[in-house]
């Protein structure tokens, strides 16, 4: 084998295999109440539960499900537990992007050797439908991620939790799986997380946007998008560059106390219905001005939907040299201004909607002038 072959396969060689994403963990202050808003409104089934009736005497987590996203709703019950701890500073959030692996010890020594911070080391969790192994890295601010080892297990979720369904039962909106999440973290730590993902779990930079690329009269940012060997996994991370004003990044950062999950992009395969069940369902959008749509298809070129429905709805269309995809966000799912929702639907566009990032930065700084932060 000749070197130049050689190195080529080494350059693709997935140095951290991690095959999807597990679960996201979101701590909150009334996991009861918010577990029901996701089955309303997003229309999430509950497929387990763990609290006091089932052991857990001081935590009460959720398990929703929808597709392939599966979401754990945690609160606890003692003022000076980690959870509520973790609420008081920075809100409800996401505490924990679980990602799922073949050997979860083997993954977290790896990380570990490779320079990662532990958040907990491995432990096996065992009950009558058989084990899975855990351990934790740190990632920006309080975040997690929680390496999952599940292949000899057929239970509901995890040990510990029971498998649980609700008689309300929402209809599904269509929702696929996370196609990509995304972090804020503080100015001048960008690149310290970015070489994290590459040289600690072997992502891969997808593609860099400076604040040339994101900025409005007032405020701009900076945006990293790492990628994972199967590429299933996404994560662009942003931090604050220097505008007039001050940007949504920096309005996350002094609400949510520090780095973290900004959005939650999910995809469908039709957004139009998607959208309009949200929507009737009591979740708020960003709105852009409708003078939006009057020369968009100039730029974005022919689409399959109706422009008049795409206009109905608010949603956004972008384009690049694989195809087109129509988007839209949420406002803050949270009181603070912090965690928000991306709905993405793609039709072969791999990027991330950049010919809409300022009409977007505009509809936020709209909100940011409302809310007294801009
Ligand atoms: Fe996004």
């Amino acid at each position: 084998m000749n070197t130049s072959l050689l190195t080529s396969l080494q350059e693709t060689k997935d140095t951290f295999p991690i095959n999807g994403t597990d679960f996201i963990e979101f701590y909150v202050g009334n996991a009861k109440q918010t577990a029901l808003y996701y089955q309303h409104c997003f229309g999430f089934d509950l497929i387990a539960y763990k609290g006091p009736e089932t052991g857990s005497r001081d935590v009460i987590s959720y398990v929703l499900q929808q597709n392939k996203i599966r979401f754990v709703i945690s609160s606890a019950l003692q003022p000076d537990h980690e959870i509520l701890q973790h609420v008081a500073l920075h809100g409800d959030g996401v505490k924990v992007l679980a990602l799922w692996v073949d050997d979860a010890k083997e993954a977290y020594h790896l990380a570990i050797e490779k320079g990662a911070e532990s958040a907990f080391e491995p432990v096996v969790l065992e009950d009558k439908n058989g084990t899975v192994v855990m351990a934790a890295i740190q990632t920006y601010g309080e975040t997690i991620h929680t390496l999952v080892e599940r292949k000899n297990y057929q239970g509901a979720f995890l040990p510990g939790f029971e498998a649980r369904t609700s008689r309300y039962k929402a209809s599904p909106i269509g929702l696929k799986y996370v196609d990509h999440c995304v972090g804020n973290v503080e100015l001048g730590d960008m690149n310290k997380w970015v070489s994290f993902y590459e040289n600690v779990l072997g992502f891969k930079l997808l593609v860099t946007f400076d604040d040339k690329d994101i900025s409005t009269e007032y405020t701009a940012l900076m945006s990293k998008v790492v990628s994972n060997g199967n590429g299933f996994i996404k994560f662009p991370i942003n931090e604050p560059a220097k505008g007039r004003k001050k940007s949504q990044i920096e309005e996350y950062l002094d609400f949510y106390k520090g780095a973290g999950v900004q959005h939650i992009a999910i995809a469908t395969d039709n957004i139009l219905d998607t959208v309009t069940q949200l929507k009737d369902r009591g979740v708020e959008f960003l709105y852009v001005p409708e003078t939006y749509y009057d020369d968009v298809l100039d730029r974005v070129g022919k689409i399959d939907e109706d422009l008049e429905d795409l206009k109905k709805l608010n949603i956004l269309v972008d384009r690049d040299e694989e195809g087109y995809l129509l988007q839209i966000f949420t406002k803050p799912v949270m009181d603070r201004p912090t965690v928000f929702y991306e709905i993405i639907q793609r039709h072969g566009a791999r990027s991330f909607g950049k010919g809409n990032f300022k009409a977007l930065f505009e509809a936020i700084e709209r909100e940011q002038e409302l809310r007294g932060t801009l």
